[in-house]
């Protein structure tokens, strides 16, 4: 479906931002983010995708131009800002930036507590946003004595926990064993069909690929390029020119397409890389 056409949930509209020391953080950088779709945000270390994270849920501020929440400029004032921050999730990268009670449960607790619920609903929440992300049996435990990849499921929670719009994520796959790059990939899928607006930060060309409905590269703090999934795999030029490579699968799909070769030694290949070439070679001579 062309992203284009679904309402914007979420909309930097020319933003700029310095940071004190003079750095760049946001240069005129315009996105766009459709309601309901998954959206990757790819781009080297300090093209600004932390920057722009801050500023879809007003912890930073543009210096110039907009960011617009359901069509509407955000509203700064405390008490904008409070609503704004229980419609839109922020993971931080680092779970030790994020965690600070001493339980998985208080933690958890502290969004819809400071909404004001009551303690009836804060207890039902904190329970489903728990059992969403598979730690319903760590809610009593210490958040020091918690892995990495806890520690992140427990943030996740945390936001779920105010029943957000849009979550976004930075870099969650970050540090994370496969296996739990697993799950977490089963937890957004379950969050996408209830509907919900995700924003991932990655590096990884190949996670953002297999996971969103489109992907968008930033370079020096602009938003470069865009590009619905489905036309990734004819973008190779156009990806090149921004240092990205196709994602893996693409790259295979494609020299599979020029014929159908299998033999033992192309099933001896022990990489990706390795596999491509023994297949470039022998499509070479079809
Ligand atoms: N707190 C800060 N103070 C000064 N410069 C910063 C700060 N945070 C980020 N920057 C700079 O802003 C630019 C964008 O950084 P960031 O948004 O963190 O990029 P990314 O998340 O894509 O790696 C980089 O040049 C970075 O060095
Ligand atoms: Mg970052």
């Amino acid at each position: 479906m062309n992203q284009q056409l679904i309402e914007p949930v979420l909309e930097l509209q020319d933003v700029s931002f310095r940071y004190p020391d003079g750095s760049v953080g946001l240069d005129r950088c315009s996105i766009s983010i459709p309601r309901g779709t998954r959206v990757a945000l790819l781009g080297a270390n300090g093209a600004g995708k932390t920057t722009l994270f801050l500023h879809l849920n007003g912890i930073l501020r543009p210096q110039s131009g907009t960011v617009l929440f359901g069509g509407v400029p955000l509203d700064y004032s405390r008490h904008g800002l409070h609503t704004l921050r229980s419609r839109i999730g922020l993971v931080f990268q680092n779970p030790d930036s994020q965690l600070f009670s001493a339980s998985v449960r208080e933690d958890v607790s502290f969004g819809p507590l400071n909404l004001g619920l009551d303690n009836e609903t804060v207890r039902s929440r904190v329970e489903e946003a728990l059992h969403a992300v598979g730690m319903t049996a760590y809610a009593d435990k210490p958040v020091h004595n918690l892995s990495y990849g806890q520690k992140k499921r427990v943030c996740i929670a945390g936001v779920l926990a105010m029943r957000p719009k849009v979550l976004i994520l930075d870099e969650p796959m970050a540090g994370l064993d496969v296996a739990m790059q697993v799950e977490l990939t089963h937890i957004l899928d379950q969050l996408h069909t209830e509907g919900m607006t995700i924003v991932i930060a990655t590096h990884d060309m190949d996670f953002a690929y297999q996971w969103a409905d489109s992907i968008t590269v930033m370079v020096n703090g602009g938003c470069a390029a865009n590009w619905d999934v489905e036309s990734i795999p004819e973008a190779l030029t156009e990806l090149a020119a921004y240092g990205l490579g196709m994602p893996k699968v693409a790259e295979l799909q494609r020299v599979l397409a020029i014929g159908r070769i299998w033999d033992d030694d192309i099933s001896s290949a022990r990489s990706h890389q390795a596999l491509i070439k023994k297949l470039t070679v022998a499509t070479a001579s079809i």
